[in-house]
């Protein structure tokens, strides 16, 4: 290890605290991104938006706070629409869900891995791609707003809707959400940014009371939505479901009013979630632009508003002020001018290739005992694959985050199993795509002359019923006699599912005695995990190899094989900590019961944050993910500029015999009471060549090595503090001051 510090400025003996409370250059806060991407500046959109509004006569302005149920202007629909005003050359606006492809009911759409993969890859440029990937896909078929922004952080590593979101670190999730928010809105399609704030479970989603203190806010939950607020302009930000200190999120002025629209200077709308408005005036007045209507009890209603604005308790100017972001963020993004038309044509060929390179990326290699992996074609004469439908399908979340009219599979409109009599089909319950190419058919194209065989489930059982007893002696029997053994376990969840009551596999619940059997019976067994969490291993000791593949989306069966064949070199990171036990993660609390009103007591100690504070071991840390080369760090330097920004530049080698992709991690330990052992600050992902050497440097802004202090209601910079670079949180390979 080289440590050089140059020029050697605030050595942490002391703790230099100076304060600076607001953000007083863009340096200290989260400039715009270089890409950010605006029909039209946002002085000019706010002067037309001013305009019209004054035009607008009051039926017309309360038709344009409120997202009418169940109706729309493309075919099938989306999940919100809003009526346009053709007089004024204000075209209707129909919004979609898009986690990992179009939520349209009947438009046939690509499924994209789940974002937690995207965040694995740590790209940004890749995230940027995915968003305008499925934006245009949503342009196409006539939506111009789209709602996949989910960034809810994994505090609860078993919560149902991970999958949708970017893991556990705030800096991360932040700056890959503000990627995917560019290149939504680079197609003229309005990015929605959620669930804000304080909605990480789906335990008594609807109205759970989450107690999180401001320190721990500031720094940890609301961070990514800052980080992508300021980066990105998002045109919407989705008030979420639950209360947040004892106050709904969408009538809550803390969050809405004083943090987002006065602190962070946010100019757009903020929209409920589906149902998450709970009073007319208090909600408009706290700062929500936009109710979405699920048919039952409805706030924003004309009648509502218009009382409330007779009886004096909401003013016309606040009215106007809600229809003004939302025509403002129409014009800025260009959707007011180039509406989307619908009826075009996707290029499924290219987003399926897409689908699977970002799949390829995200892919994240846990274990690899004397490089077992990558597979030799040549060298293989019987393959053994087994489980999780492998012969057919992938696994994708459950609920608004997945598409609904998926273009893979044989039923057209479902895209499931058929599992005896079901379909699979349904919004929220269709977890298991048909693949065009699945992963046995993908495997035996990479190894044309090796007998590929499959045992497993059948789809003629329910898709979640165990394993027999003799499925399980079948698979250990084809294993043994086969070179190789790949096994398939699989982890559903989904948006009102409820979470998981472990990290354990549990549908089927005896996954863990079919990956013993195959383990016991051929020591080359290599195990694939398709989960939107992190999944417990007892059998972790027993195989030779591990990959995460996450919830592989349509071109995983070709992505899959080509990991494992070694014609792609994994670099995916874990974004979320994998603990050896459910009792280890911070909200297991008794034992692992859900609170129904989250108290976050562990504070900043979330995610790796915890495990390091409480020197707890993971089965597998946040950032961590092996690759088919290796790569050798050194020569860090640590310069500290006048404006508090430290420049951390270091060297990487590629000193393996194949190319690969290192994602090298900046973590700083700030000396600050209440703060976690080391921080994420920056990061690079870096491809080189066998022997190619790489130099990286990377700014720590001055905000990044600040504290909330709740004392002066501002940030605190604390300078010093040792600076750790590392292939991953725990695997540090140079260290600094
Ligand atoms: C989810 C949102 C989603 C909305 C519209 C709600 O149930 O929480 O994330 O955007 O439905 O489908």
């Amino acid at each position: 290890m080289q440590i050089k510090l140059w020029p050697v400025v605030a050595l942490a003996a002391t703790v230099c605290v100076v304060a600076r409370a607001g953000a007083p250059d863009s340096s200290f806060d989260f400039p715009p991104t270089a890409t950010v991407m605006n029909a039209f500046d946002s002085a000019t959109a706010h002067r037309r938006a001013h305009s019209l509004v004054s035009k607008m006569t009051l039926s017309e302005k309360l038709q344009f706070i409120h997202s009418e149920y169940a109706m729309s202007s493309v075919p099938g629909g989306g999940a919100g629409y809003i009526q346009g005003v053709p007089r004024l050359g204000i075209p209707d606006l129909n919004m979609v869900d898009s986690s990992t492809g179009s939520g349209s009911t009947s438009q046939p759409s690509t499924t994209f891995p789940s974002t937690i993969g995207v965040a694995a890859s740590w790209d940004r440029g890749l995230s940027s791609a995915f968003g305008k990937r499925i934006a245009i896909e949503l342009r196409e078929q006539g939506f111009g707003m789209g709602l996949g922004g989910g960034t809810n952080l994994a505090r609860e590593p078993r919560a149902g809707r991970l999958f949708e979101f970017l893991g556990e670190d705030p800096l991360l999730a932040g700056q890959m959400l503000a990627e995917r928010t560019d290149g939504t809105q680079s197609q003229k399609v309005i990015a929605t940014i959620k669930h804000f704030a304080g909605n990480e479970q789906e335990y008594n989603r609807m109205g759970g009371n989450s107690q999180i203190d401001e320190r721990t806010l500031r720094e940890i939950y609301l961070l990514p939505f800052e980080i992508a607020a300021k980066r990105a302009q998002p045109g919407s930000v989705m008030c979420s479901y639950n209360e947040l200190n004892g106050t709904y999120a969408c009538e809550n002025s803390h969050l809405l009013s004083d943090v987002l629209k006065n602190d962070w200077h946010f100019e757009g709308q903020v929209q409920s979630d589906w149902g998450a408005t709970h009073s007319t005036a208090n909600a408009i007045n706290a700062g929500l632009d936009e109710e979405e209507d699920v048919g039952s009890t409805v706030y924003l209603t004309p009648a509502a508003v218009q009382q409330a604005i007779a009886n004096g308790s909401v003013s016309t100017a606040r009215l106007d002020d809600m229809v003004e972001r939302k025509l403002y963020v129409m014009i800025r993004t260009g959707v007011m001018d180039n509406p989307p038309k619908g009826g075009g044509t996707i290029d499924f060929a290219g987003a399926n290739a897409f689908a699977q390179a970002v799949e390829e990326q995200s892919m994240v290699l846990l274990k690899n005992d004397s490089n077992q992996l990558p597979l030799s074609a040549a060298s293989l004469s019987r393959i053994a694959v087994i489980g999780a439908h492998a012969d057919a399908a992938v696994l994708t979340g459950g609920g608004s985050g997945n598409t609904r009219d998926p273009v893979t599979g044989a039923f057209a409109g479902c895209g499931g199993l058929t599992f005896g009599t079901s379909t699979g089909c349904g919004w929220w319950t269709n977890p298991w795509l048909k693949l065009n190419t699945p992963i046995v058919a993908a495997i035996q194209a990479l190894a044309p002359s090796a007998q590929v065989s499959f045992a497993g489930n059948s789809d003629q059982q329910s898709p979640f019923s165990a394993y027999t007893q003799q499925q399980i002696q079948q698979a250990a029997a084809l294993a043994a006699r086969s070179d190789v053994a790949i096994v398939f376990v699989a982890q559903p969840a989904g948006e009102d599912f409820g979470d998981l009551q472990s990290l354990e596999l549990a549908n089927p619940s005896n996954q863990d005695a079919l990956v013993e059997a195959v383990a016991s019976a051929n020591p080359r067994t290599i195990v694939v995990v398709e989960s939107g969490n992190p999944v417990l291993m007892p059998w972790k000791d027993s195989v030779a190899a591990i990959v995460e593949a996450w919830y592989p989306g349509e071109g995983g069966g070709n992505a899959i094989a080509n990991v494992l064949f070694g014609k792609v070199n994994p670099s995916g990171k874990l974004p979320v900590t994998f603990p050896v036990h459910d009792q280890d993660t911070p909200t297991w609390g008794q034992n692992g019961t859900y609170e129904a009103n989250p108290v976050y007591a562990e504070k900043l100690d979330m995610g790796y944050r915890w495990y390091d504070a409480k020197n707890i071991a993971p089965m597998f840390e946040f950032g961590y993910g092996l690759s088919y080369t290796h790569f050798s760090y050194s020569g860090l330097s640590v310069a500290h500029r006048p404006d508090g920004a430290l420049d951390v530049s270091f060297t990487v080698r590629n000193d393996g015999r194949v190319a690969g992709a290192e994602v090298p991690q900046v973590y700083l330990g700030v000396p600050y009471s209440g703060e976690p052992p080391r921080r994420l600050v920056g990061w690079e992902k870096v491809a080189m060549n066998p022997g190619e050497t790489r130099h990286v440097r990377i700014t720590v802004t001055p905000r990044m090595q600040s504290v909330w202090d709740t004392s002066r209601n501002g940030w605190r910079y604390v300078a010093g503090g040792t600076v750790y670079v590392g292939a991953s949180s725990r695997d540090i390979r140079l260290q600094g001051s």
